[in-house]
């Protein structure tokens, strides 16, 4: 069968893309990466791709008087690629509602948080100033609101006390590498449904009822 083709959009570092890169190497994976976008030429995951050979784009943001040029400029590129899903991996610009609807329910997003706590920046530092015992990440459907839409799929990790913003993103990041592969093969299987703001996932197994942060002693 046929693989689904991604847009991953990036504006920086690129773990994650490294980790959908690794997920789609595999034989049996259901998706390929078709096209990395970024909207800085510096964007050091832009290597990943390349590394890969995989097709890569730059379209600065900076470019375009306003934001919906910007959209439509991506929004031409991952067409002309097929693109069937549009992976957000730490693309750090806004995108219009016009784009949002464009790809309503083909554009995903990975957030270091469980929405709806904690959206927007230095979220790791503010997890901790809350004092959460549990901290992770999200990967959502994306709607044109910042960091909001309906959830694939949360992990959740421990918020430890000796924990600073970037042990704290270090672990969640760990989970990151592996929700975002999982997410994009349920969509590539077909397994997910939206229905207002719930996503149901076709053949979900059961789960542990609860976990504890602190352990109990
Ligand atoms: C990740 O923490 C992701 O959740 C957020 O931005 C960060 C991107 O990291 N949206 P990377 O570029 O994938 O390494």
């Amino acid at each position: 069968m046929a693989r689904l083709k991604l847009g991953v959009l990036i504006s920086g570092r690129g773990s994650n893309l490294k980790a959908l890169i690794e997920a789609c190497a595999a034989a049996d994976y259901p998706a390929e990466i078709a096209l990395v976008i970024a909207n800085k030429p510096s964007a050091a995951g832009l290597d990943y791709a390349r590394n890969a050979g995989i097709a890569t784009s730059v379209i600065e943001h900076r470019a375009f008087p306003e934001r919906a040029g910007f959209d439509a400029a991506l929004d031409a590129e991952l067409r002309k690629h097929h693109v069937g899903l549009v992976c957000l991996a730490g693309f750090m610009r806004l995108l219009t509602e016009g784009f949002c609807t464009a790809w309503h329910d083909r554009l995903i997003n990975i957030h270091p948080s469980l929405l709806p706590a904690f959206p927007g920046i230095d979220v790791q530092q503010r997890a901790i100033d809350a004092g959460v015992r549990f901290s992770g990440c999200t990967v959502h459907f994306v709607r044109a609101a910042m960091d909001d839409g309906p959830i694939i799929i949360q992990s959740a990790v421990p918020v430890l006390p000796e924990d600073d913003a970037d042990r704290l993103a270090a672990r969640i990041l760990e989970a990151e590498h592996v929700c975002y592969p999982l997410a994009v093969r349920w969509f590539a299987e077909g397994r997910l449904t939206v229905a207002g703001n719930r996503v149901q996932l076709r053949g979900a197994r059961t789960q542990p009822k609860t976990s504890f942060s602190p352990a109990a002693g």
